[in-house]
């Protein structure tokens, strides 16, 4: 296959080279702020995209589910795990993990911690674990500087597992404007906090692990922070660019719809609905709709059926034709991508590929 146009849509389409100057400037910022990148893999899924960020100078991947990390487990032999290791299947694939790579586990109970340094100490390995703290969103982490350090003590004293530092996402921070301010500086307050807890405890802290693509190009703000997480910023998205993160032309993943219908005047109909754009309001943000056509992003996809997208006309004097194939930014490219089981790489050298979403699902091993 060596062309677009015979791709069967709706499709999920991968630009590479933009990928590649995507992963370049977050490298870049990464490297002048002395910061180990270990972008989290939960938006591409795919082990060729990630072969390309660790090219790029990513140091490590982060990943939430089994599947993407024994995925990614094939191109890189040094994982963080940033969810709980909650659950017989959970624990018996992080163990076998540990086996094979430098394993990170994320956690925030004392539950989750003696499962784990049980699963491992039956196979015999060995995980470094980062006790998560919750930063403001209110999804995991322990509440408070206090209840990490005594958790990063309880850690630290069982078999199989080594505390290694704290963590958090950052996830209530959806702008990167002045009223991320404050909370940068609050943050900055806590890390230094939990890092003197923890050494007047009597423990090592190695790392202080945290990112949010919305607030990326100030994760350097939050003083003491040494590895960002960031995951969307390789492919960027429509609430990427409504925030400002980046341009329109930074978005390297777009969805290829066909236009089905423009029976009802003010609006044509795509391919792609829920099934391939899902259904994502744009967080935070004040633009309508759940994604634009690229190369117009004054026409919002405002309505959606499974299999249908409502184009809104009503902002421009374009007016597409039944058969046009359009490229569309949705407003969060990790769940979009997540609703294709391939992906159509297009090749810096303009090769076109389709290949596996290949650490999508949950997977078995
Ligand atoms: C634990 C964790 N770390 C890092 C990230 C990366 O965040 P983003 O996609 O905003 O860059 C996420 C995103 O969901 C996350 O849940």
């Amino acid at each position: 296959m060596t062309d677009l146009s015979v791709v069967a849509t709706p499709a999920v389409v991968i630009d590479l080279a933009q990928v590649d100057r995507n992963c370049a400037r977050v490298a870049a910022y990464a490297a002048e702020h002395g910061l180990t990148w270990r972008p989290h893999v939960k938006t591409h899924k795919s082990a060729q995209v990630a072969a390309r960020q660790l090219a790029a100078g990513a140091r490590g991947l982060s990943c939430a589910t089994p599947r993407e990390a024994e995925v990614m487990a094939t191109v890189c032999d040094d994982l963080l795990v940033a969810y709980p290791p909650v659950g017989t299947d959970r624990l018996r694939r992080t163990s076998a993990l540990a086996e094979r790579v430098r394993l990170g586990v994320m956690l925030d109970s004392l539950e989750s911690a003696s499962g784990l340094s049980e699963a491992v100490g039956r196979v015999g390995a060995s995980v470094r674990v980062l006790v998560e703290m919750d930063a403001g969103m209110q999804r995991t982490g322990v509440t408070g500087v206090d209840a990490a350090i005594a958790l990063a003590r309880d850690v630290d004293a069982l078999p199989g597992i080594a505390f290694d530092g704290f963590g958090f996402y950052p996830g209530h921070l959806r702008s990167a404007g002045p009223e991320a301010d404050a909370e940068l500086v609050r943050l900055s307050t806590t890390v230094s906090e939990l890092r003197a807890g923890a050494e007047s405890a009597g423990l090592v802290v190695q790392t202080i692990s945290a990112g949010t693509t919305p607030l990326l190009w100030r994760s350097h703000e939050i003083a003491g922070l040494t590895e960002l997480r960031a995951g969307t910023a390789v492919y960027f998205d429509r609430t990427s660019v409504v925030g400002g993160v980046c341009q329109m032309e930074a978005c390297a993943a777009t969805i290829l719809a066909t236009v089905v219908s423009t029976a009802v005047p003010g609006q044509a109909v795509v391919d792609a609905g829920v099934k391939a754009l899902g259904r994502e309001p744009m967080r935070g943000g004040e633009a309508a709709g759940f994604a634009c056509v690229r190369d117009r992003r004054e026409v919002p996809v405002v309505r959606l059926s499974e299999e249908h997208g409502v184009l809104d006309l009503s902002g421009t004097s374009w007016r597409p034709h039944v058969g046009d194939r359009l490229q569309l930014v949705p407003n969060h490219a990790c769940v979009a991508v997540h609703n294709f089981s391939d992906m159509t790489l297009v090749h810096p050298d303009g090769r076109v590929e389709t290949v596996a979403v290949g650490a999508r699902g949950r997977g078995h091993e």
